[in-house]
């Protein structure tokens, strides 16, 4: 019998696409599997490769903001930026541009932040007509996003609400990092059944799996190697790429806010190898 893993690999298909930039989104519902320091390296490992990236962070907790040194209080972030774009929501409009929320960053990557107001989204869209799983989509043709960048590199929150439903119909592909444990399996699992539930409703087409990024691998764990294997198992044709162990490399970056790239030592040389495989994998994925 066929797992639900294996159906959504097969019914993921390419989007079609206006203009050239791809998008793609770093997911899990389960909290602390390293959403937030996947997207920010991968989207530094794109950059390194000549890629013109924008980072932008749908994460209420807005720490993919932060780890560029952004500190969107009392700024003007993408929340603000998704309510304008709604007419039927004109008194809540503030005047505010697109030019003046994207913050360009010294590394050369842009970045649209987020902010805490994002955590009432939902809530805030909840009597509009037009269709609310789409209003990301809709922002991003409208401000011809695709046609600004190569790669738009989307950090999704550990929650399964209407953020994530609009990250989902927004991307051509998503990245799906995971510890290998019970908790972030199931995580993994309610995301798969969020995207069968987009299939269903056809409202848009099913981004493209990139892959599974099994992190804080303790291989020296019987009970990690185990549930790894097991997971292995139930994750089908998805491709997955090599774990990351726990390293201090990434706490030492996070803490300067810095890329794994931004050091020279040879420590680090190892799992910037890492993130150029994955930034080569997701160009083909998406640009063949
Ligand atoms: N391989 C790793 N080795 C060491 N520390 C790591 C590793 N991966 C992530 N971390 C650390 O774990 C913490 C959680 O990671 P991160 O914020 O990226 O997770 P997340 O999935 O985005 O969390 P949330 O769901 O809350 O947004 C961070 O402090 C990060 O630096
Ligand atoms: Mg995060």
């Amino acid at each position: 019998m066929k797992t639900l893993w294996k159906m959504v690999n097969e019914i993921a298909q390419p989007k079609e696409v206006m203009g050239s930039g791809k998008i793609l989104a770093l997911m899990n519902q389960k909290g602390g599997v390293g959403k937030t320091t996947m997207a920010f390296n991968m989207a530094h490992a794109l950059s390194r490769q000549g890629k013109k990236v924008l980072c932008l962070d749908m994460d209420p907790q807005f720490n993919f903001s932060s780890m560029f040194g952004i500190n969107p209080n009392d700024k003007s972030h993408i929340h603000h930026l998704l309510i304008n774009s709604i007419k039927e929501l004109k008194p809540l409009h503030s005047a505010v541009l697109l030019d003046e929320v994207i913050q360009r960053t010294e590394s050369g990557i842009d970045v649209l932040p987020a902010g805490q107001e994002l955590s009432g989204f939902e809530l805030t869209v909840a009597g509009i007509n037009s269709p609310r799983q789409l209003i990301l989509k809709k922002f991003i043709e409208k401000n011809n996003l695709r046609a600004m960048y190569d790669f738009i590199v989307i950090d999704g929150p550990p929650t399964l609400g209407l953020l994530v439903v609009n990250i989902l119909c927004a991307v051509d592909g998503v990245l799906y990092p995971f510890v290998p444990d019970s908790f972030s399996q199931q995580g993994l699992k309610n995301i798969q059944q969020v995207l069968e539930d987009i299939r269903e409703m056809e409202i848009c087409p099913v981004p493209v799996n990139l892959g599974y990024i099994p992190n804080l691998f303790d291989s020296r764990r019987k009970q990690v190697r185990e549930d790894f294997e097991k997971m292995e198992v139930e994750l089908g044709s998805g491709k997955i790429f090599t774990p990351f162990t726990n390293r201090v490399q990434f706490t030492k970056a996070q803490a300067n806010r810095k890329s794994v790239f931004d050091f020279e030592a040879k420590d680090f040389k190892e799992i910037q190898d890492q993130f150029t495989v994955m930034a080569q994998s997701v160009e083909q994925e998406l640009l063949s």
